[in-house]
C-alpha cells in the first residue's frame, strides 16, 4: 500500500486513497501552537466534567465499559466544539471543509449538535480508565435508521499512537462491501440492513470482538494528525500494553443528507458491533 500520509492540499492523492482503502491521514495541518490550545482546553473541560462543573450533556457515560469509572475520571467530553473555539476551529479549518466537500459533495455538514457533537476522548489504559479499547464495527452501524451516510470521520491526534499507547487497526478497502447492520442488539426502526458503498457482501462476517482480519492493518499516527475514515470502514482499536500513558484525541464528523432533519429519529446503538 502507498504510504497513508498526505499534505491536505494534496487532493488527487488523498481522493485516490481515501476512494480505494476507505481512509487517510493528514499531516501537517495544525501548528503545535494550534495543538496546544486546543489539548489545553480539552485537559481543562475534561477536569470540568469530573468537578461535575459542567452540565450533564457534556459528560455522559454513553460509550463507557465501565460507568463506576466515571465518578473520578472523565474519559470523554461531549460537544466540545461548543467549549472550545480551538477545536471548533481546528475542526472546521478551511483546507480541511475543501477536501471533505471533494470526498462527500458540497453540502456536506459537520455533526455539532447530535450524537454528541465533536468528543474529546481520553482512551488511556490506567485502572482509572473506563474506556480503553473498542472491538470491529463500522461507525454507520450505531445509527443504521439515519439518512445521514456516507459519513467521513475524523481523529485528531493530541498523543502519538503506538502499541504502548494504543492504536486502530482497519481493513483497508472494507468500506466498499455492504456490512450488515449489528446483529447482537436491538435495532431502531426503518434501520437499513446493510452498509457500504457496494452491494458487494463482505468475504467474511464481522467479528464481534477483536479478532484478527485478514488484510488488517496498523494506523500509526503523529501528535496533530488527521486521521479520515470512511463511515463504512471496519475498524477497531487495539488497548494500550504500557499502562502509564494517554491516548488522547479530537473525534467526529461530516455527514451527508439533510442536517436540519438530524436528530428527530436519533437513537444510539451502543456497543452496536461488539
Ligand atoms: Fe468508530
Amino acid at each position: 500500500m502507498e504510504p497513508a500520509a498526505f499534505s491536505v492540499t494534496d487532493l488527487d492523492a488523498i481522493e485516490r486513497h481515501y476512494r480505494a482503502h476507505g481512509f487517510a491521514l493528514i499531516r501537517g495541518l495544525y501548528s503545535e501552537d494550534v495543538l496546544q490550545r486546543v489539548e489545553a482546553d480539552c485537559v481543562g473541560a475534561q477536569s470540568d466534567v469530573v468537578a461535575g462543573a459542567l452540565p450533564p450533556r457534556y459528560g455522559s457515560t454513553a460509550f463507557l465499559d465501565d460507568e463506576s469509572k466515571a465518578a473520578a475520571f472523565a474519559n470523554y467530553v461531549e460537544y466540545v466544539n461548543e467549549l472550545s473555539p480551538a477545536v471548533l476551529a481546528a475542526v472546521t479549518e478551511p483546507a480541511l471543509v475543501a477536501l471533505l466537500r471533494r470526498l462527500l459533495g458540497a453540502d456536506c455538514w459537520l455533526n455539532d449538535a447530535h450524537r454528541f457533537g465533536v468528543v474529546y476522548q481520553d482512551a488511556r489504559p490506567g485502572r482509572e480508565s473506563g474506556y480503553s479499547r473498542i472491538g470491529w464495527h463500522a461507525d454507520w452501524q450505531a445509527a443504521p435508521n439515519l439518512a445521514i451516510w456516507p459519513s467521513t470521520a475524523f481523529t485528531l491526534h493530541i498523543d502519538a499512537t503506538s502499541p504502548a499507547n494504543g492504536f486502530l487497526r482497519v481493513v483497508p478497502g472494507s468500506h466498499l462491501w455492504a456490512t450488515p447492520a449489528p446483529r447482537n442488539v436491538p435495532l431502531p426502526e426503518a434501520s437499513r440492513p446493510f452498509g457500504g458503498h457496494t452491494s458487494s457482501p463482505a468475504p467474511f462476517p464481522m467479528p464481534l470482538g477483536f479478532e484478527k482480519i485478514p488484510g488488517e492493518v496498523a494506523v500509526y499516527c503523529e501528535r496533530g494528525d488527521l486521521l479520515l475514515h470512511d463511515a463504512y470502514l471496519w475498524h477497531s482499536a487495539a488497548r494500550a500494553s504500557d499502562d502509564d500513558t494517554t491516548r488522547r484525541h479530537i473525534r467526529g464528523g461530516y455527514f451527508t443528507g439533510d442536517k436540519a432533519a438530524d436528530g428527530s429519529r436519533e437513537v444510539f446503538v451502543k456497543n452496536a458491533a461488539r
